[in-house]
This record gives structure tokens, C-alpha cells and sequence, in this order.
């Protein structure tokens, strides 16, 4: 195992002691994420997931946890996911593994947010990571035209066999590649009123609590 994972995997294992039994755990998606479920499977304790795409569901499944919609829990305790980028803030950037609409969904419905990452994901500004906007597949070419117009850097994401992308919720993903986020509260409020983005992924004043594995742990939580 790699330096990154190896502090990914540190991460999510510290981040399994916040989990208790009988609670409900929004449950990320990525590879630090995978590490998390692992640890989590491992605890052997009662609760109920509430997942945040297809492959996190399924391989919960696959680890026998009991898997609800998020529509059929009153509340979600805590949510454990990863990031892409966090700022000194724990504002971050999240949506690198394209599930950054479920994922904000989960996370607006949780009572706790706990990011689990790397050391070198912490940045002094937001923006080195492109920035994954959720786009409406009509009109898609139009939106990515006025984002490059706009100087935003957009490209549209492809998959591995070289194909557009198409997220759980069946969008396309436009990443901007910009050189720091100056204002990423701007930026937020300009995306979410253009016409034909769904969401994105600018996660802001989002996580309580963010644990940052490198040679030793960091817990980071919100003022
Ligand atoms: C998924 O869409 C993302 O928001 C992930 O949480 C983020 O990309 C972190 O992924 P890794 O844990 O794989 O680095």
C-alpha cells in the first residue's frame, strides 16, 4: 500500500470510533471510504447505512450492513465521507468519484459531518482539484461553452472506456479547472443559479469535524 493510502486508511479507522450502535451513518463514497466501511464491518455493531451511490451500496451489501434509502430515515446521526481538497476552513471540494450530488444530499441531512482524508489533501485555498459541476445532459454543450466563455476551464468528464460519464443521477459532470477559488461562497452562488446545473462540488460549512491522516492524526472541527 501506497504513503496516500496508508494515511487514508489511518483516517478512516479513527473515524469508527464516532460510530455507535443504534445509530444511522450516512456512508460516503471513494477509496478512503472504502477503507471506513471495512472498519466499520469490523466493529460489529447495529446500525442502519444510508448510501451515497450505487457502489457504496452495493458493497455494504456485500458486507452485510443493512442499506436504507435516505427517504426512509427520519434523521441521519453522522455521515463519514471523504474529500477531495479541504481548506483550512473545512470548506472542501468533493465529487472526484462522481457522486457529489447524493453525497450533498446525505450531508444537508445529517446531524454530523466527519470528513476522513489524507494529509496532502489539505490546502490553503480551494480550487488546485478540478471543480466537478453536475450538469443536465440537454443543453450541456451550451452550459459548457458559457463556463469557457466565463473562463472556468470546463471539460466534460469521461469514463475509463472513454465515453461521457453518467452519474447514479443520470447527469454529466463538467469539471472546472481553475487556479484557486478566490470566493468559493461566490463561485457557489453563481453555479447553483445557472440554469441546468444540478449541484456541485463546493461543499461549504459542511463538515463538523474533518480527521486528516499523515504520521499522525489530526482532528479538525469546525469553530
Ligand atoms: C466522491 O464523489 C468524492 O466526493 C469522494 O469523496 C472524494 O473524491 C474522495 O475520494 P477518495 O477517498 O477516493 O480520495
Amino acid at each position: 500500500m501506497n504513503a496516500q493510502d496508508l494515511n487514508k486508511k489511518k483516517a478512516a479507522e479513527f473515524a469508527a470510533q464516532y460510530i455507535e450502535d443504534g445509530m444511522t451513518v450516512g456512508l460516503g463514497t471513494g477509496s478512503t471510504v472504502a477503507f471506513f466501511l471495512d472498519a466499520l464491518a469490523e466493529k460489529k455493531i447495529d446500525f442502519i447505512g444510508v448510501t451515497t451511490s450505487n457502489r457504496t451500496a452495493a458493497r455494504g451489501a456485500e458486507l452485510g450492513m443493512k442499506i436504507v434509502d435516505v427517504d426512509e430515515v427520519d434523521h441521519i446521526d453522522v455521515t463519514v465521507d471523504g474529500a477531495d481538497e479541504v481548506d483550512t476552513y473545512l470548506n472542501g471540494i468533493k465529487g472526484g468519484g462522481a457522486a457529489l450530488l447524493m453525497e450533498k444530499i446525505v450531508a444537508k441531512n445529517s446531524n454530523k459531518n466527519i470528513w476522513i482524508v489524507d494529509q496532502s489533501k489539505v490546502k490553503p485555498v480551494l480550487g488546485t482539484f478540478p471543480l466537478p459541476v453536475e450538469v443536465v445532459p440537454y443543453g450541456s454543450g451550451q452550459l459548457a461553452r458559457k463556463f469557457e466563455r466565463e473562463g472556468l476551464n470546463p471539460t466534460l468528464r469521461l469514463d475509463q472506456a472513454g465515453k461521457t460519464l453518467v452519474t447514479d443521477g443520470g447527469h454529466y459532470i463538467l469539471d472546472l479547472h481553475l487556479d484557486g477559488i478566490a470566493s468559493p461562497e461566490c463561485l457557489s452562488d453563481y453555479l447553483s443559479k445557472e440554469v441546468g446545473v444540478v449541484d456541485h462540488g463546493l461543499f461549504l460549512n459542511t463538515a463538523d469535524i474533518v480527521i486528516v491522516g499523515g504520521d499522525k492524526i489530526e482532528v479538525k472541527e469546525r469553530k
